[in-house]
This record gives structure tokens, C-alpha cells and sequence, in this order.
């Protein structure tokens, strides 16, 4: 199972150091075939030893260069940062991020040999509209990127699950990860939304579900590390 934290707009550089050391002193109870991520907000992005890759939430399709605000290769270098958070439903919706500009950086970050979590869901009004509506909405998210990348990892995340306290139910999640696994069979497939210590194992027990991404819950390391160890 893949464990992944997305802390978003929350910690510190300071508090993400502590975090980091009480949940490497409880990864020693993890199973070795899980893997756990954590992706700090940029100012906590740092080379740090444990039982966990740190990722970036985010970076421009760059060297370096004149993009005031944003973060290129060079400062993930820096950290030794091979690891991303691609397409988002927040920066695809907070922030306009387009397909188009989306698959650039996924191809930018493939051709710098990233390993890549590239997030995919669907708003609430197009679940409405039923499940054709919403495995056609999906697919369009995989416009422009290389569904047969070896780093690739994707994450479905139902806009209308994050943040929110309602996970989809387990019907849910199976039906959809079981749609997208006939379109990509061999690539790993995490949940997101509202996923908790209450309901991890319900979610990691779901068939085509190969892990998890993580937000609200993930903030507390006691909560995180309690669903790694689930
Ligand atoms: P929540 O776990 O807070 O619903 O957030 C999920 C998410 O967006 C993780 O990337």
C-alpha cells in the first residue's frame, strides 16, 4: 500500500521537522512493502533521512527563470526533490490550472525522470450527471499525458469528497478504480477525500484501491501514522 500525507497549506518548516521525526520513530513498525510520502508546502521542503520520500505539492515546468511565485528544478534539486503532486483539484480549480498546462509539467517533470502523483476527479455536478459522465470526465484528465510513464502514480480524488468529512462509499470507489484500472492496468491507484483512521481500512481493502492520498487527516501524525500501521 502507498501511504501519501498532502499537508497543503498547513505546517511549518518548523512543525514539519517535528512531524517528520515522531512518524520515522513509528515507521519502524511499518510492513516494508508500504510506502509512505509526504508532501510538505514548499518553505518545509528540506533533505531529511527516514522511512518516507518528502515530494513537492507543486513546481513550474522550469530550469529556473523570471516566474514570480513559483519553484523550479533547480530548488527541488537543491533537496534532492524527485518526487511530485501533479494536477490537483485545487490548483486545477483555485488556481485555473488548465489540462494544457497540466500535461506541460507532467511532461517536463517525466523528462527529468520525477516520479509522479497526478491527480484526477470529478466536481459534484458531473457525479450527478451519472457514471458515464463521470469515467468521460476522467479520461479527458489524462489528455496530454503518458498514461505509460514506469514513475507514474495516479490519484483519484471526487472534488466533492476533499475536505469535505463524506468519503464516496466504498461502492463508489470500487466502481471507479475498477473503470480506470481497464484503462491503466499497471499503474498504481490511490484514493483521496476524506480519507481517516476511521475508514482506512474499509478504503485500502477496496479492490484497485493501492493506496491512499491524504489531506485534513494526515496533519496530525498520530492519525497519519495510525492508518500507515492499520
Ligand atoms: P482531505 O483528506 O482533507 O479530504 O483531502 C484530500 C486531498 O485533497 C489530498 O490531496
Amino acid at each position: 500500500m502507498i501511504y501519501a500525507a498532502n499537508f497543503k497549506t498547513n505546517h511549518t518548516r518548523k512543525s514539519t521537522q517535528a512531524y517528520l521525526e515522531a512518524l520515522n520513530k513509528k515507521l519502524d513498525a511499518k510492513k516494508s512493502e508500504d510506502k509512505v510520502y509526504i508532501f510538505p508546502p514548499m518553505t518545509a521542503l528540506d533533505i531529511y533521512e527516514g522511512a518516507f520520500t518528502v515530494g513537492t505539492q507543486n513546481a513550474y515546468p522550469v530550469h529556473n527563470g523570471a516566474i514570480t511565485g513559483e519553484i523550479g528544478l533547480e530548488q527541488l534539486d537543491e533537496f534532492d526533490i524527485k518526487t511530485i503532486l501533479i494536477g490537483h483539484s485545487e490548483r486545477r480549480e483555485v488556481l485555473n490550472e488548465s489540462q494544457d498546462k497540466v500535461s506541460q509539467k507532467f511532461s517536463f517533470y517525466k523528462a527529468e525522470n520525477f516520479e509522479i502523483i497526478y491527480c484526477i476527479g470529478e466536481p459534484l455536478h458531473i457525479r450527478e450527471q451519472g457514471f458515464e459522465s463521470v469515467i468521460h470526465y476522467l479520461r479527458e484528465q489524462f489528455d496530454g499525458i503518458d498514461m505509460h510513464y514506469e514513475k507514474l502514480i495516479i490519484a483519484y480524488e471526487p472534488i466533492w469528497a476533499i475536505g469535505t468529512g463524506r468519503s464516496a462509499t466504498t461502492d463508489e470507489i470500487r466502481t471507479t478504480h475498477s473503470a480506470l484500472k481497464q484503462v491503466i492496468p499497471d499503474v498504481p491507484l490511490l484514493y483521496g477525500g476524506s480519507v481517516k483512521p476511521a475508514n482506512i481500512k474499509e478504503i485500502t481493502e477496496i479492490s484497485g484501491v493501492d493506496g491512499v492520498l491524504v489531506g485534513s487527516a494526515s496533519l496530525d501524525v498520530e492519525s497519519f501514522s495510525q492508518m500507515v500501521l492499520s
